[in-house]
């Protein structure tokens, strides 16, 4: 189609996801390469989003993963994870044993992240069926995102996206999140740390911990603005899940394949979960497909007699998919692309800590290349801006202002107001520079508005 008919087509047609549609008319981007993203008037961006935090090898290898595509396509183009194996889902598990956490040796493959969240809260009600307790529970943190059907949605810690569709599947609770930004600025890291985990144990004891299955936290929380977590949070998690019986879920949809500086952010913080979800970065999202990678100790509760995990979804495992998977982690492995973001992830924190010489930036945080800058309304007291505030300034102007300038990232409010940096894992100086360097003229034009 020609450029004017693909945007009329769009404005008949297409439904666009989150998005207020009246009166929009969507840029259509046609090509990628490398960091950067081109739309149909032949305008350039620098893709400082990495799609939706997924596309972690860039843009540049569409060549070589649809090469793989071709192949498996050619060889087998579907078959079922149910009841059969096929050789790259076979090879894709062996993969993931081999890359993640030591006690975790198996996958269960779906084609996204939901899914996956939706799949573990399935597999930990089940899991404790398998051992004769009837937990249903979940326990996950506020203002975080994990999805949009049912079951992950209820996970959400996001009101705004929860109370349109109540009621919710019963029985989530949210505890406190890992934001240090609006604590008290004498509470040492420690105090944080037993503050939050007696925070997590109030709530167990309140809902009864024997009644719940499974905990559900991010390595580093996202939705918020990459909220990290204080030294001996994770290790406390993990104690008061043994200590209950209860699994334990690192959602590393985003932070799995490379975000962190570390193939998993489990890894990185020693978390020691028994099941990790994960997607997106598994193919660098050149194909739906995500995974529950599961730890021995759940799967032996699967593994004898008659006991199966009743649970299924076509497309998942689907051999294309894995055959994209696979070819994306052997470009991360020959390309060293989880180093070079341990490497570069201090540039590029001291680069973006540079903006932190503006009136309107309150906080840079983040790890690896997951970043986040929070904008506050008086840099002394930490005030925010009002939700009214936080509308005209996020949506009427920053959003659009950097993507006028040739700069996509995400102006987020479903906590306090930040921009989210997240670009591709090939991401390099030349691209920091051009990050910071937009960030810092738009956030100086947004401060003067708003003052
Ligand atoms: C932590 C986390 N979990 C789950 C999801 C849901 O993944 P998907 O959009 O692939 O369903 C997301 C998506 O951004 C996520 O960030």
């Amino acid at each position: 189609m020609a450029t004017s008919d693909l945007r009329a087509a769009a404005h008949d047609h297409l439904w666009l996801h989150f998005t207020r549609m009246h009166g929009y008319d969507p840029p259509v981007i046609v090509r990628g390469e490398h960091c950067y993203l081109w739309d149909d008037t032949g305008k350039k961006y620098l893709d400082a989003l990495a799609g939706l935090f997924s596309v972690n090898i860039g843009y540049s290898y569409g060549e070589e993963i649809g090469q793989a595509a071709l192949e498996q396509m050619r060889e087998l183009p579907f078959y079922t994870n149910w009841s059969y194996a096929h050789p790259r889902a076979i090879e894709l598990a062996t993969k993931l044993a081999e890359l993640a956490p030591e006690h975790i040796n198996r996958a269960f493959f779906v084609s996204g992240g939901s899914e996956a969240v939706e799949s573990a809260w399935k597999l930990a009600r089940q899991y404790h069926s398998a051992r004769g307790e009837r937990r249903w529970k979940a326990i996950s943190r506020q203002t975080a995102y994990h999805g949009t059907t049912m079951g992950a949605l209820s996970i959400n810690g996001i009101p705004a996206l929860r109370t349109p569709f109540e009621p919710l599947v019963p029985g989530v609770e949210h505890v406190r999140n890992t934001n240090r930004y609006h604590r008290p600025p004498d509470e040492t890291e420690e105090q944080f740390t037993q503050f939050l985990l007696d925070d997590l144990e109030e709530t167990l004891e309140q809902e009864g911990p024997d009644t719940v299955a499974m905990v559900i936290f991010e390595p580093v929380q996202n939705a918020g603005g990459s909220f990290t977590p204080p030294a001996g949070y994770f290790q406390g998690v993990r104690a008061m899940c043994d200590r209950y019986g209860i699994l334990l879920c690192a959602d590393e949809v985003i932070t799995g394949f490379g975000r962190t500086g570390d193939w998993f952010g489990s890894l990185k913080y020693d978390i020691k979960p028994d099941l990790i979800t994960c997607a997106k970065g598994l193919s660098s999202s050149y194909a739906a497909i995500g995974a529950v990678l599961v730890a021995d100790k759940v799967y032996d509760a699967f593994s004898t007699g008659t006991s199966m995990f009743a649970h299924g979804i076509t497309f998942g495992g689907h051999p294309v998919g894995c055959a994209i998977a696979l070819k994306n982690l052997e470009i991360m492995e020959r390309e060293g692309i989880v180093p070079h973001v341990a490497e570069k992830q201090h540039v590029l924190q001291t680069q973006l800590e540079s903006l932190l010489d503006l009136d309107i930036v309150g906080d840079v945080r983040g790890t690896g290349y997951l970043w986040a800058l929070e904008l506050v309304k008086n840099k002394e007291t930490r005030e925010t801006f009002s939700d009214e505030e936080s509308e005209t300034l996020l949506r009427g102007f920053l959003s659009g202002a950097l993507f006028e300038k040739g700069l996509i990232c995400r102006a987020d409010d479903r906590g306090d107001p930040v921009v989210q940096i997240s670009p591709p894992l090939v991401a390099d100086e030349q691209e920091f520079g051009q990050i910071v360097g937009i960030l810092g003229e738009v956030l100086t034009e947004a401060w003067q508005r708003i003052s």
